[in-house]
């Protein structure tokens, strides 16, 4: 895995430091060298590195450099992030910008890698703390470093007390792309309290800038917004307990006034934290950019002891020359190559596989789950060459609706009077292997476990505690309730052959009171709710090594850098409208893989929409993803059973080169268009497929002749139809330039509404 530098999220809640000191001795500080060390060693390309006499540090990894100097104050200051300079190059040394006027001091106008509040600080700090004696001037100055392979590790300290705050820097020799995080200790005599912890602070210098970030709500998540950037600050954030539908940690911001896909500098960022998070982007008063990101200040308040430190989450930021597609590009291979769960056994330089071709029973029965019908489903998912049968809601405790249940996870004797085990053999008779419905973190009020242990739950005692789906939710950040959530799902997992849990959470936090703490301390429950889903999520793995997840929260409300080290892939709405899942599909993949990108084909006309289309159309719709059913398929007649059959073993054949490959953008289905295009590549430009969709063909129009990309301009490729009404006018091999350079006519039979198309290309 790519390393989490100091990382310790061990499934207990470690946010009482148990570790040494940075002080005297560093012993923890060596250790983590080591481990980094360790870690960047197995990487394939070897990045640099260095520290020179003017005291400039330069990370450089594939076509990027990065580089913090230490100006004459102390401070580190962000020198350079961009397009990969020559080793030759001489990097000045950090000068401070200028004094703007007796308002803007060199300290505000300055980029700092991590600031502290303090000295007249007007951007927003990294770090802002309130020490016991009621002084809240931090200024952070250069302590000591230590480089390694592919990293560095820089020690800051206040100019007078001693808080540490360690800077985790390692480069990907591939991506170029960063991964920085902070460890803020107090080794002061008295507690603190941390205001804002940031993970880290990135910089561009002054300019014209487009922003882009992910939008939504339930339903409707990954809406692209893009924006020009403007004096002031943008705030992306969730202070909802969890990573929220609603924005998500991820931004690229491009130079110039308008976005492209395909030119143009684009710097780029995600956090890696499911909990309360912000982003801020700031344009300063020189019209500089700063991006910050951490921990969601709102309600934060962190104390810290004498000795314990706080951990932030990982902030990846990467840079590329070739517009937003080539920074999701560059994103989609990081995270398989570096972030998500690698297989069991066979080291961390294995990237993980295509997700295997679900049935998800949800849309066909939802909480009306039996013996009988999961098995008539299973029958009919195995005879369209599916992969996994999963389970969803409702096959335990007295689960009707989803007003009891939640919390009390035996399996219910009236819906499965044998247990588990007979459909589980049935299923895996069949050919599939067998995945579950989960919701560990939440419980209904009408349950047992609620009855028994009202007290578990997020809440202020004597306040009302507000439900929403009728639930609420269970106070993970307790040890009680994490060893209640850790055993029951080990238990679950020991007793079953499991292969896959669907992991839910269904709302979000309100009340958020932890109440066995003293009122000082119970804030944390930000931070040690989340590092033990972490934790659960670690060990669940460690003692099932072979157990798959995906993280759901009514869709998707928490996809982030920060779950997806644990989870293999996600649910990334509930919204599975063919049509509307063009635009979420597309917004997705600019922070995210589409090997994560869950994509069930449900039943027409659609329930959210009442939108009818052709299973070809939903099929192909879902096939730009990772491919699963979610249909009443006992309903399905002969000929949509040959269709789905015909097109999941079409699938089954390109899927590596759709998941795992360059993902270009051809036409965009954003802002209503009538068309939408997409094209993957295999990393070694062998095969090629791609995917064309008509909204509604308008007077007479004519599908746009599709240019690809990517290709060897020198190979010769064949086109296949994966499936197609068009491509009449085409030839059936040609070179990579000619598909490149002339591209695919689609032909004039390729009209209507909701259409589609795909093709493979292969090299001849
Ligand atoms: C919300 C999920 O997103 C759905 O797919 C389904 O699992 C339901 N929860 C079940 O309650």
């Amino acid at each position: 895995m790519f390393p989490r530098p100091g990382a310790c999220y061990d499934g207990r809640s470690k946010f009482h430091n148990q570790g040494k000191s940075f002080m005297p001795g560093g012993i923890r500080f060596f250790a983590v060298l080591l481990l980094l060390s360790a870690a960047l060693s197995g990487m394939a390309q070897q990045s640099a590195a260095t520290y020179d006499a003017t005291k400039v540090f330069r990370l450089d990894g594939g076509n990027v450099t990065y580089a913090i100097g230490i100006n004459p104050r102390g401070e580190l200051q962000q020198l350079y992030w961009g397009g990969r300079l020559a080793s030759s190059d001489q990097i000045p040394a950090a000068v401070p910008e200028r004094e703007w006027a007796s308002f803007d001091s060199s300290y505000t106008t300055t980029p700092q890698e991590y600031s502290g509040w303090g000295s007249g600080l007007f951007v927003e700090p990294a770090l802002k703390v309130t020490f016991a004696d009621g002084n809240r001037d931090l200024v952070l100055h250069y302590e000591r470093h230590e480089t390694t392979t592919n990293g560095l590790n820089i020690v800051l300290k206040d100019i007078k007390r001693k808080i540490f705050v360690t800077l985790y820097y390692a480069i990907d020799p591939d991506s170029g792309i960063l991964a920085r995080s902070a460890t803020i200790e107090n080794g002061e005599a008295q507690p603190i309290t941390l205001e804002q912890a940031a993970a880290a602070a990135w910089a561009m210098p002054p300019g014209d800038y487009t922003l882009n970030y992910l939008t939504g709500r339930w339903a409707g998540e990954w809406t692209l917004t893009q924006e020009t950037l403007h004096p002031g600050e943008r705030v992306i954030e969730s202070r909802r307990g969890s990573t929220g539908h609603q924005a998500n940690p991820w931004f690229a911001i491009q130079a110039g006034d308008h976005p492209d896909e395909d030119a143009g500098e684009v710097w780029f960022g995600a956090l890696a934290w499911s909990g309360s998070w912000r982003i801020t982007v700031e344009q300063d008063q020189l019209d500089a950019i700063r991006v910050t990101g951490g921990f969601n200040p709102f309600d934060f308040g962190y104390a810290l002891h004498p000795g314990e430190s706080l951990e932030s989450p990982v902030f990846y930021g990467g840079y590329s020359a070739h517009g937003l597609g080539g920074a999701s590009r560059l994103l989609h291979h990081f995270e398989i190559a570096h972030v998500l769960p690698h297989r069991v056994g066979e080291g961390d330089s294995v990237a993980p596989k295509p997700r295997p071709v679900i049935y998800n029973s949800w849309e066909a029965t939802e909480m009306n789950v039996n013996e009988a019908g999961q098995i008539a489903l299973a029958e009919k998912a195995a005879a369209l060459g599916v992969d996994r049968f999963v389970m969803d809601d409702g096959w335990f405790g007295q689960r009707k609706t989803d007003h009891s249940g939640l919390g009390d996870w035996y399996v219910n004797p009236q819906k499965f009077p044998h247990g588990l085990k007979p459909l589980i053999d049935k299923v895996h008779s069949l050919g599939m292997d067998f995945g579950l419905w989960v919701e560990p973190e939440m419980v209904n009020p009408d349950s047992d476990l609620y009855r028994q242990h009202p007290d578990w739950v997020l809440n202020f005692p004597g306040r009302p505690r507000s439900e929403q789906r009728n639930q609420l939710v269970l106070n993970l950040a307790r040890s009680d309730v994490h060893d209640y959530v850790l055993g029951f799902l080990d238990k679950l997992l020991s007793e079953n052959d499991i292969a896959f849990l669907k992991w839910d959470y269904n709302r979000n936090w309100s009340e958020p009171g932890w109440d066995q703490l003293p009122p000082n301390e119970q804030k944390k429950v930000y931070v040690a709710f989340v590092q033990n889903v972490y934790g659960i999520l670690a060990e669940l793995k460690r003692r099932h090594p072979k157990v798959e997840i995906e993280s759901c929260s009514g869709g998707g409300g928490r996809v982030d850098l920060g779950i997806l080290k644990y989870a293999d892939e996600v649910w990334p709405s509930d919204n599975t409208d063919p049509f509307d899942r063009l635009t979420q599909q597309d917004g997705f993949t600019y922070a995210y893989t589409p090997q994560v990108m869950m994509a069930w084909v449900t039943d027409s006309p659609h329930w959210l929409n009442k939108r009818s289309t052709s299973l070809t159309y939903r099929m192909l719709s879902s096939m730009q993803g990772s491919l699963g059913i979610g249909a009443n398929i006992t309903k399905w007649n002969d000929e949509e059973f040959t269709t789905a059959r015909r097109l999941i073993a079409a699938y089954h054949q390109v899927q590596p080169t759709i998941v795992q490959g360059d993902l270009y953008r051809l036409i965009s289905p954003r802002n209503g268009s009538e068309f939408s295009a997409t094209q993957t590549v295999n990393r070694d430009r062998s095969q090629s497929v791609v995917f064309a969709f008509i909204h509604s063909t308008q007077e007479g129009r004519g599908f746009p002749r599709l240019k690809l990309k990517g290709l060897d301009p020198k190979t010769e490729y064949t086109l296949t139809p994966i499936e197609s009404a068009a491509e009449k006018d085409t030839p059936t091999t040609a070179s990579g330039a000619w598909w490149m350079n002339h591209g695919i006519d689609m032909g004039e039979d390729f009209r209507g509404d909701f259409q589609a198309a795909a093709f493979r290309l292969d090299k001849k």
